[in-house]
């Protein structure tokens, strides 16, 4: 059985006052949470300040982005050796705002996604179609290639260690929902992916995500689908309140799911 994680992703929001705020109120809270795992993604200036507030909490900390390199003179990066070094755990890659503003391509995610797991920084590997791709039909085909590059040549004990995150562009900060009923299809799809590439044993391991204007009034649709294993959250994750309700959400499914 997958344990369920949400991930709040600020992008670039939020200031140092309102992430400590932010950090301790969801500390205390995840005291009480022990069946979904919970992860922070804050700008890299706030993480330290919120790997120091979550220690001895069950709440991972992560950066949103690094380089795949070690160190060197590469301005303005980091590399997966310093997040591991400040006690980070996690890393988001291939976020389709790095992917469409910085030009980041399948073959960088793949090195980086190689770096993380050298590291044992546990990935979350993003992925997703833009609107156009969707109302061409051509979703499936889109994000199956966006997996196979991106997981070119690693191997099944790494590829189980990565939490995959679909995330159709065209729902990410518009509202639009994409439904409980496509979103499981695509991640079923991706399932059936990593199982034909591994295993069925990697492909019952690997939690796969939905993300795109996830909301605490929408998310029941989503969660209660027996392959969806929790959600990236842009927006609704910097209100204290709303990503509580979301976590909440989760926590409480667990006898309802439907595996459509
Ligand atoms: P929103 O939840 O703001 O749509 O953002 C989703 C996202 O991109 C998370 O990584």
């Amino acid at each position: 059985m997958r344990k369920k994680i949400l991930i709040a992703n600020w992008k670039m929001n939020s200031n140092l006052t309102d992430s400590q705020d932010f950090g301790f109120k969801l500390k205390n809270y995840s005291k009480e949470i022990s069946s979904v795992d919970i992860a922070v993604c804050p700008p890299d200036v706030y993480l330290l300040t919120l790997v120091n507030i979550f220690k001895e909490s069950n709440v991972l900390v992560g950066t949103q982005n690094m380089y795949h390199k070690e160190e060197g003179a590469f301005t303005g990066e980091i590399s997966p050796k310093m997040v591991k070094d400040i006690n980070a755990q996690i890393v988001i890659l291939g976020h389709s705002e790095r992917r469409q503003y910085f030009k980041e391509t399948d073959g960088e995610i793949n090195l980086k996604l190689k770096a993380a797991l050298k590291h044992n920084l546990i990935p979350v590997f993003c992925v997703g179609e833009d609107l156009e791709t969707r109302e061409k039909g051509k979703a499936p085909e889109w994000v199956k290639n966006q997996v196979l590059e991106g997981l070119k040549d690693i191997n099944s004990s790494d590829a189980e260690k990565i939490i995959i995150a679909y995330e159709p562009i065209w729902a990410i900060g518009t509202g639009k929902i994409c439904s409980g009923e496509d979103a499981n299809k695509i991640i079923k799809m991706i399932r059936g992916t990593i199982k034909e590439k591994y295993s069925e044993k990697v492909s019952d391991k690997v939690r796969i995500l939905y993300g795109g204007s996830i909301k605490s009034d929408n998310f029941s649709e989503h969660i209660k689908y027996d392959d969806i294993d929790g959600g990236l959250v842009g927006g609704a994750s910097l209100k204290y309140d709303e990503f509580t309700k979301i976590i909440n959400l989760a926590a409480n499914i667990k006898n309802t799911k439907v595996n459509a």
